[in-house]
């Protein structure tokens, strides 16, 4: 479970990094509702990574905590760098977040089976907070 969550969290907080990265390089005349939509999106997930890191310091896990870690661990890709339009914004976001609820899931199995209800329930929220997010980002195509 320890590995687990913290693949978990080191894709948290690249997807972190990389929302950022787009609410700063989406380009368009709807440039405005995406930059602040982005925003959003970055601030749960900074949420959620202390949240992961602060379950895991209650189980006597030890919380990945360095760049180089989470960039090592985590296997969501990193963004190109260039201005981009929303269409592929959200199509990239849409993928990552759809990655993203699998792993959640996964990590609430592994959390019932080892009677973990602290990690089980809290997997649920993720499990609303990627479903409610990939329902919309899928609504824009
Ligand atoms: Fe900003």
């Amino acid at each position: 479970m320890e590995k687990q969550l913290n693949k978990l969290l080191a894709d948290f907080v690249v997807e972190y990094h990389k929302l950022q990265h787009f609410h700063w390089y989406v380009k368009g005349s709807d440039f405005f509702t995406v930059h602040a939509k982005l925003e959003e999106y970055y601030d749960e997930i900074n949420e959620a990574i202390d949240e992961v890191a602060e379950i895991m310091l209650m189980n006597k896990m030890k919380p990945a905590s360095t760049m180089k870690e989470f960039l090592k661990l985590s296997s969501i890709a990193e963004p190109k760098g260039a201005f981009t339009s929303s269409a592929t914004v959200f199509k990239a976001v849409l993928a990552d977040y759809k990655h993203l609820l699998d792993e959640v899931k996964a990590v609430k199995a592994a959390a019932d089976k080892a009677n973990n209800y602290l990690v089980s329930a809290k997997m649920d929220d993720y499990i609303g907070m990627f479903s409610k997010a990939i329902w919309m980002l899928g609504q824009t195509a």
